[in-house]
Parts: structure tokens; sequence; C-alpha cells
């Protein structure tokens, strides 16, 4: 039988200790520190957000120099939500890092982000974490090796990297299909006791038997590839069924992108069927219609830089059969567009930490990912469902 735990002596040890030291000195998991604050009506610890990120890439420095940017600046706009449940974006705090490319591995973190196409819109402060080496697996291909050249040095032992860190969540923002990569970290993120976060389009949070093995550990799991604040994907939805919901009927369509970031080489050489199959998915899986949709990475055009051009062409009929023609462009940087939703989804990881909650987590997979485990209609859907859980509300 195990002995019970005097709440009262548990939350004095927490004042003074992390996470990880209180469920070893207890003999107790996770959950059961979330259950035991919970049921002694703890608020929100103000503690800061303790992340370590995998893929030092053009999203990872948006990310980075928009948690320096916010701190800096005291504005708020482009922030979906300055402060979520009682955390602001500069509450996280990157305590590990790991890459492959020989530009990156060996260097602080805040010169590593600027080896990438991103602009630089802020300087950094030196932030005392060292970009470590990682398994490369099949991180790179041969089209780009040429712009990320991997280092020649033996990988760290990334479990006990992360415990060192004390990381509290893994972010995972590798090139889309390295899922052999992919999968490494997700083993690594298990075994040091951390939350993951899948930003890449491998299937992780949706795969059961992984959600089954975070469920088990108590570690939330979250994915699967990142929506962008505002891309094409969630305006070519919107606009679509806001022209079925006045009566059109959708003849055609497709959205095309072109961008010059890593990522682009990376979309168009390795996983195009895939993150095509995501993307057009994702339009077209709330519309109910049978239409030939298409969303996709189209070319890699390297001037642009992190930019991404995206073509909207839709074609509907109205009354009397009417063609409705649109043809929209959007310009956008490519990094800078996922840093404000993954600064609300490493919160909302966070929060579910706090409450205890292990395995895929749809409400926060929902809001912030293409490919959730369970998908929702409408983004207010899946906003309703986020803050209903950052509330501590049940569905
Ligand atoms: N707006 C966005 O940025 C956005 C939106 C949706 C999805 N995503 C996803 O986020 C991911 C990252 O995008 P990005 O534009 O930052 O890509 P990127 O190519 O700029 O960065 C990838 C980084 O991963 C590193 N890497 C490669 N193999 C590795 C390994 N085995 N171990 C450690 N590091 C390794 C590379 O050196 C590089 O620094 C992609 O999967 C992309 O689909 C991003």
């Amino acid at each position: 039988m195990p002995t019970k735990i005097n709440d009262d002596e548990l939350l004095r040890y927490l004042e003074d200790h992390t996470y990880d030291e209180t469920m070893e000195h207890f003999g107790i998991s996770r959950m059961t520190i979330a259950r035991i604050r919970k049921r002694n009506k703890i608020k929100f610890s103000p503690n800061k957000i303790k992340l370590a990120i995998v893929g030092i890439g053009n999203a990872a420095s948006a990310l980075i120099q928009g948690i320096e940017y916010y701190k800096a600046r005291g504005n708020n706009i482009g922030l979906l939500h300055p402060i979520l449940a009682g955390y602001h974006i500069s509450d996280i705090e990157i305590v590990a890092a790991y890459d492959i490319s020989e530009k990156k591995v060996g260097k602080d973190l805040s010169e590593a982000v600027f080896e990438n196409e991103l602009a630089h819109y802020i300087d950094l402060p030196k932030m005392n974490v060292v970009v470590e080496m990682g398994e490369l697996l099949d991180g790179v291909i041969d089209q780009t090796r040429k712009i990320i050249k991997p280092a020649s040095l033996n990988s760290v032992d990334i479990v006990n990297s992360l415990k060192k860190s004390e990381a509290e969540i893994l972010l995972c923002l590798l090139p889309s299909g390295a899922d052999k990569a992919v999968n490494f970290y997700v083993q690594k993120a298990l075994d040091a006791g951390c939350a993951f976060i899948n930003g890449t389009p491998s299937s992780i949070a949706t795969n059961k038997t992984l959600a089954r093995k975070f469920y088990n550990k108590g570690l939330p799991l979250i994915g699967d590839d990142l929506q962008d604040q505002f891309g094409a994907t969630i305006v070519h939805k919107l606009i679509l069924q806001q022209m079925i919901r006045q009566g059109i009927d959708i003849k055609e369509s497709y959205a095309l992108d072109v961008g010059g970031g890593a990522e682009s080489l990376n979309t168009i050489h390795r996983s195009r069927e895939i993150k095509r199959e995501i993307k057009s998915e994702t339009v077209s899986s709330s519309l109910n219609i049978n239409t030939p949709i298409v969303a996709g990475t189209s070319d890699y055009v390297p001037h642009l830089k992190n930019g991404r051009n995206s073509m909207l062409w839709i074609v509907g009929r109205g009354f009397l059969g009417n063609e409705v023609i649109l043809d929209i462009k959007i310009q956008s940087q490519d990094g800078p567009n996922g840093g404000s939703v993954l600064a609300d989804v490493i919160r909302a990881t966070k929060i579910a930490l706090l409450q205890g909650e292990a395995g895929a987590i749809n409400e926060i997979s929902c809001y912030g990912f293409k490919h959730p485990p369970h998908g929702t209609e409408t983004p207010e859907i899946a906003l309703k469902m986020l803050a209903d859980f950052v509330l501590g509300r049940k569905q």
C-alpha cells in the first residue's frame, strides 16, 4: 500500500523544488501532483515554461526572436493571446536546443537562430543555451544538404541533456517528412519525461500507440503539423465555407504556394505529397462537397528567403449558373506566421502539465494544428475548446 501523502507537506516541498524533484521525493507522478494542486485550489504556477526545441530553423528563429521582441517592446501587435492562463510569451524560457547543421551546433542559441533565411528582427542577448548536436537520421536529403550541411559530430545523449536542462516540453520543428528523426525525438521526450509538441506533418499525435504511451507516462502529446496564424490553408477554408453558406456551388479550387526557406525546398523534394494531402484534407474535410480541391507547395524560390507567396483560385457557380471567380495572392513570412500559434500552444501545454492531462490533447491540437486527432468544423469551435480547456472546463 503506498503511504498517504500529506497535501500541506507536498505543497510546501513544491515551493522550493522542481516538479521532477518533488516526483522523485514523494515517489509520485506529475498527475498526482497536479491533482493535489487542483484539490487545494492552487492557481496556475507563475514559474517559467521550460522549453527544449529540436530543429533551430526558421520557425524556431521566429519564436525565439518573438519572445525577446514582445518582452522588449511591450506591445501586443500580432499576438493572438497576449496573456494565456496567466502566462505571457516571455514566460517561455528556452532551456535546451538541438540541431545538426554545422552552422548552428556549438553556437549560443542567440547566434544560431540567425543562421536561417528568416530576417534579423531584434538583437538577442546571450542565452547561455548552446545548440547541441542531435541525431541526424533522415533529417536532410540530397537536395537540402546544399543548404543544411550536417556537422561531423556524434549526437549528445538527448535524454540526459533534457533532464539536466529540466525541460518540461520538447517542441519538434524538424523538416517535414523526417519521420525517423521525429520518432527518435518522440521516444527521447518520453524517456526524459517531457511533453511533446509536434510542429511537423509526421503522424505523432494522431498515432494511437504513441498517444497511449504518453498517457501512461502522464505526459501531454500535441500535434500534428502546425497551423499558421493567417496562411493560405485557413483563408482558403474560410472563404470556401462562406461561399457554400451563401449558396455558391464550388466548381474547382486550388491554393498553391512558392517559398524560399529550407522547408520549401525540402517539401518539394520530399514531402510534397504528404503536405499536399494534409493541406487539401484540412480544407476539404469540413466542406462536405465533392469538388476537386488541391492545396500545397509548388516551388522553391531562393530569393524569397523565408517569404511565402500563396495563390488561391476558386471557381463557383451562383444564380442562373453564373460563375464567380476568386483570384487571390497572399504574401507572408513563413516563420513569423507560426510564431503566435506556437506561443499559444506552448502555454496551453504547460497548463495541460499543471492540470495533469495526459495523452493526445485534442483541445490544444485542434486549435493549433492542421491534423489533430479529431478535427473541428470551424476555428471558433477550436478556440472555444481551447478556452474551456485552459479554464479546466471539461467538454
Ligand atoms: N509557419 C511555419 O513555420 C510552419 C507552419 C506549419 C508547419 N511548420 C513545420 O515546422 C517545421 C520546421 O519548419 P522550418 O521552416 O523551421 O524548417 P527549417 O528547414 O527552417 O528548419 C529545420 C531545422 O531542423 C534541423 N534539422 C534537420 N534534421 C535534424 C535532426 N535530425 N536533428 C536536429 N535538427 C535537425 C535543420 O538543420 C534546421 O535547422 C516543418 O516540419 C514545417 O512543416 C512550420
